[in-house]
């Protein structure tokens, strides 16, 4: 079942029914303000950081579910209806969401009244824009009353749901004029307060939540808006809020057409205030200027349209196949833009309070949208190896507002320093800058502590060899990339988190064949990259070790017809035939393929059909077999998950696509397309009601075949999954890559994909790139590198 169709033309997800199975959402804001809107309007926005600049107020797991949001009521005679139906659930005449890039315009209509809300961030602007369209279509005139409403957070987000017994005496709100002003602690420690404003005279105003809504009634039926009035409320404490009153009056056929801007404003200490307990709104009122008129609106608008225009101008590809170019031209390449600005803090599972931005998460992040904003994944790649150790440990993620590192969500995961290569030999590939590499970054942030970004890759690289186990393969740590495969913890407190408790790495046998495997892929760009430098001694010194890596892997991480996933903290085989549940593991699988470990025996092809046999199921490829159905104290995480869920047995999507590049290295074009068709979101657009979460996006998890309802998502849009299928099909499937001095055509290609066109820019210059499948076989003999030109040209490349 379908809850609604894709408008390619548009780069539009037309929803039509509200009732999805679940909030489908979409992101608004590319820069610093952000908001989070679902397709019945609710959700919240926030400045840089979701925890500590919340700006609007949002409960999590409520009942129901999504409740509170950037909402307005209608009151036409005794109806009160919502243009997203939500939160009165009064039955639409017609109701429609259309997401788009950067933008949601949800559309109701009831008894000849429609209602039309554009909501977007403007380029540029600390401010959610709305712009609500009032129509009568009826040949009466119609009179009706009009309500804005959202709740205020009291910016910290996590305080806000805990201090109850200060946070009900903090509450400050200023009304001047048709804006409301939330200044809660503006008068002492913080120098931001938040506005809403609407661009017409208003009929009246609450800004304190009880006389709103009333004390025994939620959000479907205000007391205000039953009343058909405000009561010009005063917020002192409590929870303030900012609801407008505007009557409203239309001819027949008549459309009106509203503003409200929803802003943050931050001032220098001096500048505060504009006299004694009056905030200094001059910076708001700026704001609120420059959206006052449609005609501005309309224009910014434009605007982001054509910013997104461009970002999707990059790569685009024609190949017949909607499904396909869908995915590629429009959704996968938003959502890796969304995760790059996220990372894994705020969607409708991550709650903005818990994670800030991740090490790893962060630099996988990068491969999805480097040839899109190249100057950002500069930025970015130096804030995060500023969080790195001297040793080249690293802190698991940073807060955005201070891009200070923290142990908030554990330390010690022994892969975190191979992504820094990753995303870095990334970035150098797409851009060709390699001043990055000179540019001086401090140690855990400290003074003092620079050196250059290529040493900080440096010390990455020795941060596996210096920490390797008794078979010469990478110890673990904490964990490797799964973050739930805790072979040192050996928890009993339930009341701990696997991530932060205290490991038992002393004496620790416990070493990861995924590392192993991505320390060959990684090492090998490191030292190809040093050659590139000129330093041949360090890149033989780094070739040296990938090939004992390898014979390693061969001599130690064989089980005969796959890679086992490492050795425990006893030194026992986990992923082997010997072991009653864990025999097989995807993830060593994915990395000691793709790195083709053994291939002179044939290694990453079995384990390929090891992978298909025993791991892939209808929906995708499964993390482990057989699931996990008992606690393994010396397995941790993996094994506390209900088989069929997440790391345990799940379809963990995010490493899906290893499977899908290692199929494509190893020139299985059919096998390639089937895995990334499986978890490809249009794909499973015909089986909404199973699947849940959004058509238009990857999320993290699908359950696997052991749950009890195989096919199901969960957590979708934070999830690396988007930048590592944007790397499968864009690279490896349609098999257009960046190197250093070349752009390079290696496609694998299933019977299906005849001829496709990929229009790619590159270096300054635009590729149209026609690929051909004349022979069926669906694969070059060997890749061809076109090189560097001005201007367009086209090229056809044969198969
Ligand atoms: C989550 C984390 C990621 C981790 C993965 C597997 O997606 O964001 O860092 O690698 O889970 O545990
Ligand atoms: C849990 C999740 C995992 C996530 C981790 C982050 O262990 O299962 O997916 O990466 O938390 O802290």
């Amino acid at each position: 079942m379908k809850f609604g169709h894709f408008d390619d033309a548009n780069r539009e997800y037309v929803i039509t029914n509200p009732r999805t199975p679940w909030p489908w959402i979409n992101y608004l804001g590319c820069e610093e303000f952000f908001s989070l809107v679902s397709n019945t309007a609710g959700g919240y926005s926030f400045y840089k950081d979701a925890k500590f600049r919340r700006i609007t107020r949002y409960r999590y797991n409520g009942v129901p579910m999504d409740a509170g949001g950037m909402y307005f009521y209608i009151k036409d005679g005794a109806t009160v209806w919502n243009p997203g139906w939500k939160p009165c659930k009064t039955e639409l005449d017609f109701y429609e969401c259309r997401h788009g890039m950067g933008y949601t315009r949800i559309t109701g209509a009831k008894d000849g009244v429609s209602a039309s809300l554009l909501m977007f961030v403007p380029l540029k602007t600390h401010a959610e824009v709305l712009k609500l369209t009032l129509r009568n279509t009826t040949k009466k005139a119609k009179r009706v009353k009009l309500f804005s409403f959202v709740e205020w957070c009291l910016w910290n987000a996590s305080t806000d749901m805990e201090n109850f017994q200060r946070n009900f005496s903090t509450g400050e709100v200023e009304i001047d004029g048709s804006t409301i002003y939330h200044k809660t602690e503006y008068k002492e420690r913080r120098n931001h307060y938040a506005f809403y404003g609407v661009n017409a005279k208003i009929d009246g105003f609450d800004t304190d939540r009880e006389t709103f809504l009333g004390l025994y009634n939620g959000f479907d039926d205000p007391d205000a808006v039953r009343a058909g009035k405000c009561a010009n409320s005063v917020a002192h404490g409590w929870s303030p809020i900012a609801a407008h009153q505007l009557d409203v009056s239309l001819r027949p056929g008549e459309s009106k057409e509203l503003v409200f801007t929803l802003g943050y404003v931050e001032l220098p200490e001096a500048e505060k205030w504009q006299r004694k307990g009056v905030v200094n709104k001059k910076p708001a009122k700026a704001i609120l200027k420059r959206f006052d008129t449609s005609a501005k609106v309309d224009r910014a608008f434009a605007q982001l349209k054509a910013y997104w225009d461009d970002l999707l101008s990059r790569y685009s590809v024609k190949s017949g196949n909607e499904r396909l170019d869908r995915m590629v031209n429009v959704w996968n390449q938003y959502q890796c833009m969304v995760t790059f600005n996220m990372s894994r803090s705020a969607s409708f599972f991550e709650s903005g309070i818990g994670r800030g931005m991740g090490f790893r998460d962060s630099n996988q992040d990068l491969v999805g949208f480097v040839h899109q904003i190249p100057d950002r994944a500069r930025e970015r790649i130096l804030d995060i190896a500023a969080t790195q150790f001297p040793d080249g440990g690293c802190y698991h993620q940073y807060q955005p507002l201070t891009k200070r590192g923290n142990n908030d969500i554990g330390g010690g995961f022994n892969d975190d320093p191979m992504w820094l290569i990753f995303g870095t030999v990334a970035y150098l590939k797409e851009t060709g800058d390699f001043s990055i590499l000179e540019e001086k970054v401090p140690f855990d942030n400290k003074k003092g502590s620079e050196v250059t970004l290529f040493e900080h890759l440096k010390v990455s690289f020795d941060h596996v060899l210096n920490n390797l186990g008794p078979h010469k393969l990478p110890l673990i740590g904490r964990a490797d990339w799964n973050d739930c495969l805790n072979l040192n913890c050996f928890s009993h407190d339930p009341n701990e988190s696997f991530q932060t408790t205290e490991n038992k790495t002393k004496g620790s046998k416990a070493e990861s064949l995924m590392i192993a495997g991505l320390f060959c892929v990684c090492g090998r760009d490191y030292a190809e990259l040093c050659a590139r430098l000129g330093r041949k001694a360090e890149s033989a010194r780094a070739a040296k070790a990938v090939a004992a890596m390898e014979k390693a892997v061969e001599k130690h991480g064989w089980d005969g017809e796959w890679y086992l996933r490492a050795y425990d903290f006893f030194g026992r085989k986990v992923g082997s035939k010997e072991n009653d549940e864990g025999k097989i593991f995807i993830e060593s699988q994915g990395w000691c393929a793709m790195a083709e470990i053994g291939k002179a025996k044939g290694m990453p092809e079995m384990a390929l059909d090891a992978t298909k046999k025993h791991l892939e199921c209808a929906h995708g490829i499964v993390l482990n077999q057989p699931a996990f159905t008992k606690y393994v104290v010396e397995y941790g995480e993996i094994s506390t998950y209900p088989a069929g869920y997440k790391e345990n047995a799940g379809i963990f999507c995010h490493n899906n696509p290893w499977i899908i590049i290692a199929e494509a290295i190893a020139g299985r074009g059919e096998d390639a397309f089937a895995h990334w068709a499986k978890i490809a979101p249009s794909y499973t657009e015909d089986r909404s009601e199973l699947h849940k979460v959004e058509p238009y996006v990857y999320c993290q998890m699908v359950a696997g075949r052991d749950a009890a309802k195989p096919g199901e998502g969960k957590n979708s849009w934070l999830t690396g999954t988007a930048a590592w299928n944007w790397y499968a099909v864009s690279e490896y499937i349609l098999g257009i890559k960046p190197d250093y001095d070349a752009l390079v055509v290696d496609p694998c290609l299933p019977k299906s994909l005849g001829r496709y066109t990929v229009t790619r820019r590159f270096r300054g210059a635009t590729y149209e790139i026609t690929v051909v499948n004349k022979s069926g076989r669906g694969k070059l003999a060997k890749p061809v590198r076109l090189p560097l030109i001005n201007g367009t040209r086209k090229f056809v490349v044969e198969i």
